[in-house]
């Protein structure tokens, strides 16, 4: 497994991990934006959201422009499991005690709907990118209810999802002596595969796409990118969570830290498929973890066996006391448990979803804006969010109707859906200001080895220390830039993450996550 000790390229990836996409695939990178532009829709964002969007607008004879501030695909994307599903991080039955039946409903069609939209695309593009139609299992977590199961069944059933109980989990070579609901045709694909090809049919259509393009000081029709405006008649955020518009969407939905490890496992001895448990219900977060599983095609006579699960939120890691190297451990054990013949781990990772509080991602206008639109609130289910994210704001584009746009619209209220959730999680967000009062790490400078960084405090003030592997110092202040929480140092993906709302900074101090659009430091605009 390729680990990079040093600081990593904060353009090519978000942490200093390495996916199993991103150890076969490199990022790309397109020319650097370098002089005024005009165009109907910019889009900022070169992952899943942004380049699927592009894609259909041009698709719909738009003029489209696309920046991205490192390479295509170096954001979140590239650190996906790439499960395609309608089983949702949030269950129907809980959907549907927040939406209604109906709406719960229309929130599944869309994510099936979305399943069949990205297979029709790569077979008129003929994407090679190992997408196949594989059955979904849900099996429940051992802290959940008994009748976990049951309920869903029912509800999927009711909702016409052809979904069945089986007594044993179909797949799993031990612990399998479980119900579990069967979600029949869903599917998977390599990610950065299907990415990286997508960008280049983009291009092909026309779409301009800038890479190592940063986007600033955002108005209604203009953007500043690496100092030059773009004007648009449209601007849409891809940004995985927004870095312009009110603070309001920070309170509705909430980053979450989650680990993965891909194990080698002799190729063709488990039959291609996806599985999740129901999570464990004693967890101290509002969104419960659970273990997501699939497999990936190998080279040689291996595949990997893709286990991920052990989320927390974002710069929080102190209130359970786990370092990262036990979550990884846990998820190792988990999959030795399940899948006795695995042997070496080829990459082990983490990345950020953004859960939203109800459940449902954001998709729509921008609130308070009339030509800038988002795609965000991921959650687990973040590429199926994004090919919905694609044809809906397409169609808001063009000012056609489209069936999901009140249930998905940013501006709807979370509290109504789940008042329980939303106050817990705001508690939870006003209580990391405490950070200001404390002492900081336990470290001084002095102790910090090469590779390491720290939150010290200096005198009234909180500094970002880290210590290169050539032993020089890199100091910033510890102050979010976005709303003024103090960072935490994340010794795993060696980034400062913010615990109040998920920006994270690379050890330098350079932005790499939203809703921060400055680096630690810097004001945020
Ligand atoms: C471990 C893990 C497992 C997951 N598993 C699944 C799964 O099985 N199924 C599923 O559907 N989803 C899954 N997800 C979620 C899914 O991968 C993500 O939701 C999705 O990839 C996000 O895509 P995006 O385009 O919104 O964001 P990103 O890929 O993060 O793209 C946003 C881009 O915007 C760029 N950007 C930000 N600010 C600026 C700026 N100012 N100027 C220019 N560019 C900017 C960033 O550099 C970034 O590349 C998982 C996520 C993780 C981390
Ligand atoms: S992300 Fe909002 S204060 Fe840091």
């Amino acid at each position: 497994m390729e680990r990079k000790d040093q600081i990593f390229d904060d353009e090519q990836t978000s942490g200093s991990n390495t996916s199993i996409w991103m150890l076969k695939t490199p990022v790309k990178s397109f020319n650097t934006l370098s002089r005024p532009m005009e165009t109907d829709v910019l889009i900022v964002g070169g992952g899943v959201a942004g380049l699927m969007t592009a894609y259909e607008l041009l698709t719909n004879g738009k003029r489209v422009i696309l920046v991205e501030d490192g390479e295509i695909g170096s954001g979140e994307t590239h650190r996906t499991s790439a499960h395609l599903t309608y089983s949702l991080d949030t269950q129907y039955s809980d959907l549907e005690s927040r939406f209604g039946e109906e709406e719960a409903k229309l929130i599944g069609d869309a994510h099936k709907t979305a399943i069949d939209w990205i297979e029709e695309l790569v077979k008129r593009e003929k994407i090679a990118c190992h997408f196949k139609r594989v059955d979904g299992f849900l099996f429940p977590h051992p802290t959940d209810k008994e009748d976990v199961i049951e309920k869903e069944f029912e509800v999927t059933n009711r909702f016409g999802f052809e979904t069945s109980i089986h007594e044993i989990i179909p797949g799993f070579l031990k612990g399998n002596n479980k119900r579990c609901l069967l979600f029949p045709q869903q599917a998977q694909f390599n990610i950065l595969l299907f990415l990286l090809a997508l960008a280049d049919i983009v291009e092909q259509k026309g779409g301009q796409i800038f890479t190592r393009s940063k986007a600033k000081k955002f108005t209604e029709n203009s953007v500043e990118v690496n100092g030059f405006t773009v004007n648009a008649k449209h601007i849409v955020l891809a940004t995985n969570t927004p870095i312009a518009g009110p603070l309001i969407t920070h309170t509705k939905q909430w980053p979450y830290r989650t680990y993965a490890i891909a194990a080698e496992i002799p190729k063709g001895s488990v039959e291609y498929a996806l599985w999740w448990d129901t999570g464990d219900q004693d967890a101290p977060w509002v969104q419960k973890p659970y273990h997501y599983v699939r497999i990936e095609e190998g080279d040689g006579d291996v595949d990997y066996l893709i286990v991920g699960g052990e989320d927390y939120k974002t710069g929080q890691e102190d209130r359970e006391n786990i370092p990262a190297e036990i979550r990884y451990k846990n998820l190792e054990m988990w999959a030795k448990d399940h899948f006795p013949n695995i042997s070496g781990i080829a990459a082990k990772w983490s990345g950020q979803v953004i859960n939203t509080v109800d459940g449902c991602g954001f998709i729509g206008k921008n609130p308070g804006s009339e030509t800038t639109y988002i795609i965000t609130g991921d959650s687990g289910n973040g590429i199926t969010n994004a090919a919905i994210g694609a044809q809906l704001i397409t169609d808001l584009i063009l000012g056609k109707e489209n069936k999901w746009a009140e249930v998905f619209d940013p501006s709807r209220s979370v509290f109504k859906h789940a008042p329980g959730d939303y106050l817990k999680e705001v508690g939870n967000m006003i209580r990391q200001y405490t950070d200001w009062l404390m002492p900081g790490d336990q470290k001084t400078i002095e102790e910090l080895k090469p590779g390491e960084g720290a939150v010290l405090r200096e005198g009234l003030k909180k500094i970002a220390v880290f210590r290169d592997e050539q032993d020089k110092l890199h100091i910033c202040s510890a102050v979010c830039p976005h709303l003024g929480a103090i960072v935490q140092w994340n010794a795993d993906e060696k980034t400062f993450d913010c615990p109040a709302h998920g920006s994270r900074f690379s050890a330098l101090g350079k932005v790499i996550n939203g809703p921060s659009n400055g680096d630690l430091g810097e004001k945020d605009e």
